[in-house]
């Protein structure tokens, strides 16, 4: 089987793309390499014969054209993908999100491939108070990253209807696990630990999320573009359901600092309250998640205690402006 695999060297993209290489298939990985993707995540693989990588923007045609040309599936992973960043610059999250999926689903009927998978996310439902969202529930997107990703799964689901390309949604939830740029709460908050500086939690602390292992998450995935029925969109969420603070105080447990570092700031405008999927339909296909959470959080930890040398140097980057951007002011208030 060929893969295109779009966004292969970021957090779940590059996860995604070691699981299909151990599975025997063949991986064009096409990345633009913003910020959030480094080459490094796929590092052990750069030489496999089965695996080769295209320095390309998902929005340009004549690059994505070629790309393209005789895959078999494309799993398209590449997205901006940080609420917060998108409150700061919706623009670029339109750009990539919505028109460079409508320009990888051109590419994809016209080359005729067999299926086509759109990995998007469960904040496209927006915040629900009790329960969980089934499928069929409408979307309700509340920030310009879910509102994007919302706008990208319609045009996905469109295709189908309308030219019949075989696509099939994935809704993820929250996703940790090594590699995870540090600007998502759980490698902010033990990276920020590990160097004893404060932890930004928003608001009181108390909104909740639904908290999947990163193989896990690709595994659905997997499990989707495999035996997924076309036209259909999967939830796809781990089903650790807590709230930010109790998260917090476990990474603290975890690195040995103490609640002295536990800064509660100015809320995320917008902020969605709970999140959480009733994933009976993708565990209909057999899949279930394997890692329960403490376990792989511990996991994770360690594994960003023992990598100081892959996220120090990007903290020190491009990173630092952003960083005074979104926090300056809120840690300065609080
Ligand atoms: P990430 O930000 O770590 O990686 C995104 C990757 O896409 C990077 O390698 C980046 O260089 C690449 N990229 C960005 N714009 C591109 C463009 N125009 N053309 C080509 N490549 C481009 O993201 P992630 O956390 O690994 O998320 C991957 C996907 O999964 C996204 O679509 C995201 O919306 C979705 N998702 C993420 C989570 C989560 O918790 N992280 C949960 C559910 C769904
Ligand atoms: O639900 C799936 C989504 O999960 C994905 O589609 C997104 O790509 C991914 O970024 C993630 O979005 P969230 O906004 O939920 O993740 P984030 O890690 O940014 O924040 C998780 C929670 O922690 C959220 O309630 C906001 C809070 N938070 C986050 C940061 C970065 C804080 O309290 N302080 C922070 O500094």
């Amino acid at each position: 089987m060929r893969l295109l695999v779009t966004g292969g060297c970021g957090f779940i993209g590059s996860a995604f793309v070691h699981m299909a290489i151990d599975r025997g298939a063949e991986v064009v990985n096409l990345d633009k390499l913003t910020y959030a993707g480094d080459p490094a995540n796929v590092a052990d693989v750069a030489d496999h014969p089965a695996y080769s990588f295209l320095h390309a923007d998902i929005a340009d045609a004549a690059s994505v054209r070629d790309a393209v040309e005789g895959a078999d599936a494309v799993v398209n992973f590449a997205a901006e993908s940080h609420v917060d960043r998108s409150i700061l610059d919706p623009a670029e999250f339109i750009r990539t999100d919505v028109l460079g999926t409508a320009v990888l689903l051109e590419a994809a009927r016209e080359a005729g491939v067999d299926r086509f998978v759109q990995v998007s996310t469960d904040e496209v439902y927006g915040s629900i108070t009790s329960g969980a969202f089934r499928e069929t529930d409408p979307i309700n997107p509340s920030s310009p990253y879910s509102a994007s990703k919302a706008g990208g799964e319609l045009q996905a689901l469109a295709w189908h209807r309308t030219y019949g390309l075989d696509v099939v949604v994935t809704r993820g939830s929250n996703t940790f696990g090594p590699r995870q740029y540090p600007e998502k709460l759980i490698p902010l908050f033990v990276t920020n630990a590990l160097d004893e500086i404060a932890l930004p939690v928003y608001g009181d602390g108390m909104q909740v999320r639904d908290w999947i292992y990163v193989d896990d998450h690709c595994e659905g995935i997997w499990t989707a573009m495999a035996d997924g029925e076309a036209g259909q969109i999967y939830n796809l969420g781990g089903g650790y359901e807590a709230p930010n603070i109790e998260i917090t105080r476990r990474i603290l447990d975890l690195t040995g600092r103490d609640e002295g570092l536990i800064k509660h700031v100015q809320d995320r405008p917008g902020h969605d309250r709970r999140y959480a999927l009733d994933t009976t339909r993708l565990r209909a296909l057999g899949w279930e998640p394997a890692r329960d959470f403490p376990g792989a959080l511990a996991e994770t930890v360690r594994w960003y205690v023992a990598r100081r040398e892959w996220w120090e140097p990007i903290k020190s980057g491009e990173y630092r402006a952003y960083y005074e951007r979104q926090y300056a002011d809120r840690i300065a208030d609080s």
